[in-house]
């Protein structure tokens, strides 16, 4: 019953239940959980070699579970619970079920680079949200590497046998999503044969710098990478703070008057940080404090004051950067003085949600105009009200989480679910109480 209800993201509407979030400032300090891109990356090195891996802050969500689940079907052991867990691999086997990926593309994209590599069988299934979204770009160039990938029209379920022989070893990047980059150099790792991959447009580089942390010869740019041997070490890996859940607070506390607050431990990897640098243009009050590393990747404080902003127009650059925080760009553009314009958002159709579609709702919940193009979005900002109408999520946890914030700076707003928060960040109400006055 329970596994059920976990494996089926749509059919924990039995358990969920919606939700009134208020306006209010935000004041105080906070922590976010640990980067779930990291944490998927850290549990797939782990699973690498024999030898155990510490992990710490591990991402608690549904997303990474269903990685941490799906390693061990594939023969890894993982010791530990909750954000501390330490992980063994080592020859990985074939499965004796269904991969279930749940909500996860990360999850599905990488493990079949994984796979692929490590000459393993599987099958591969998710959600109903997941089973609507884009395989093929990375099929088609793990199909190149020498694997087997069948699946009838480019979505899950999907059955691959990985390859003994590898065929290819260059690769020209053909959509600029760091999913497909991480699976082809997890391809490489775990068939211990280098990897180069050109055609990159700067998408997150965390697998690179986890490799680089834990030894392995790796070299890149933003637009070309080479791998050419495995990591030699097993140290700890801290994983910093996720700043695309800080990315919540940092929005709400921009819009919501009277707030200050001061979010501890977030990762500011450049690779991720589109929305910082979006918002400082806009005119937000953000200081980046007390930079320092953890497991190779760039940590701070960020203290973040309320503040009055201005319409700008965000490239397909900085979009990239901010791919996960476009639908929060677009809340702070509700709130801006002047036309927010914002391209490079095609790629927003087949997240968890169409996230263009989700960003036109929150919108229309709070009176506020958008113009919807081919691949562009425009914003004109005024004085968003919210009068307790409600949001459909679409079981989207970003979409909840950004009706929370818009709600901060617009008034009441509800959505009709909470059930998919879990997802990426279960404590966010909690968190969110924990600074917000009502
Ligand atoms: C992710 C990359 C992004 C992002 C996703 C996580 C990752 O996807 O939207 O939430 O961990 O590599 P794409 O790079 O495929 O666009």
């Amino acid at each position: 019953m329970i596994g059920g209800l976990r494996r089926n993201g749509h059919s924990m509407s039995a358990l969920a239940s919606s939700r009134s979030f208020v306006p209010g400032a935000l004041r105080g300090t906070l922590t976010v959980p640990g980067d779930k891109s990291i944490s998927h990356r850290a549990l797939i090195l782990g699973a690498y070699a024999p030898e155990p891996i510490e992990i710490r802050n591990l991402n608690p969500g549904r997303d990474v579970r269903a990685t941490l689940e799906a390693l061990i079907a594939l023969g890894a052991r993982v010791e530990g619970a909750g954000s501390s867990v330490r992980v063994l691999g080592g020859r990985l086997r074939e499965p004796m079920g269904t991969l279930d990926c749940m909500n996860s593309g990360s999850t599905a994209r990488m493990l079949l680079g994984v796979c692929a590599g490590a000459d393993v069988r599987a099958r591969f299934d998710g959600d109903e949200s997941l089973r609507r979204r884009p395989m093929e770009p990375v099929a088609a160039q793990l199909r190149a590497f020498g694997a087997k990938i069948e699946s009838t029209d480019g979505t899950l379920p999907l059955q691959l046998e990985g390859t003994p022989q590898v065929q290819t070893r260059r690769f020209i990047l053909i959509t600029p999503s760091a999913q497909v980059k991480s699976a082809l150099l997890l391809a490489g790792l775990f068939s211990n044969e280098p990897i180069s991959i050109v055609g990159d447009k700067f998408s997150r580089d965390h697998t690179e710098r986890l490799l680089r942390y834990l030894g392995a010869p790796i070299e890149w740019d933003g637009t070309r990478v080479e791998l050419r041997g495995a990591p030699t070490r097993r140290d700890a890996i801290d994983v910093a703070g996720d700043f695309s859940a800080a990315s919540f607070f940092i929005t709400a506390a921009t819009i919501a008057p009277g707030s200050d607050v001061v979010i501890r431990g977030v990762g500011v990897n450049p690779t991720r940080t589109g929305l910082l640098d979006a918002l400082l243009q806009m005119g937000a009050q953000i200081e980046v404090l007390d930079e320092r590393e953890a497991a190779g990747e760039p940590v701070a404080d960020l203290r973040v004051r309320h503040a009055a902003l201005r319409g700008i127009t965000i490239g397909p650059d900085v979009a990239l950067r901010a791919i996960d925080e476009i639908p929060l760009l677009a809340v702070a553009a509700a709130f801006a003085h002047g036309e927010t314009k914002i391209t490079g958002v095609r790629e927003l159709r087949t997240k968890e949600s169409d996230r263009v579609a989700a960003i036109e709702r929150l919108m229309s919940a709070v009176g506020i105009d958008v113009e919807v193009a081919a691949n562009g979005l425009v914003i004109r900002g005024g004085t968003p009200h919210g009068a307790g109408g409600m949001v459909e999520t679409h079981h989207d946890h970003r979409i909840a989480m950004a009706t929370a914030v818009l709600a901060a700076g617009a008034g009441p707003l509800a959505i009709d679910s909470d059930a998919s928060i879990d997802v990426s960040f279960p404590a966010f109400l909690e968190t969110l109480r924990g600074v917000q006055q009502a």
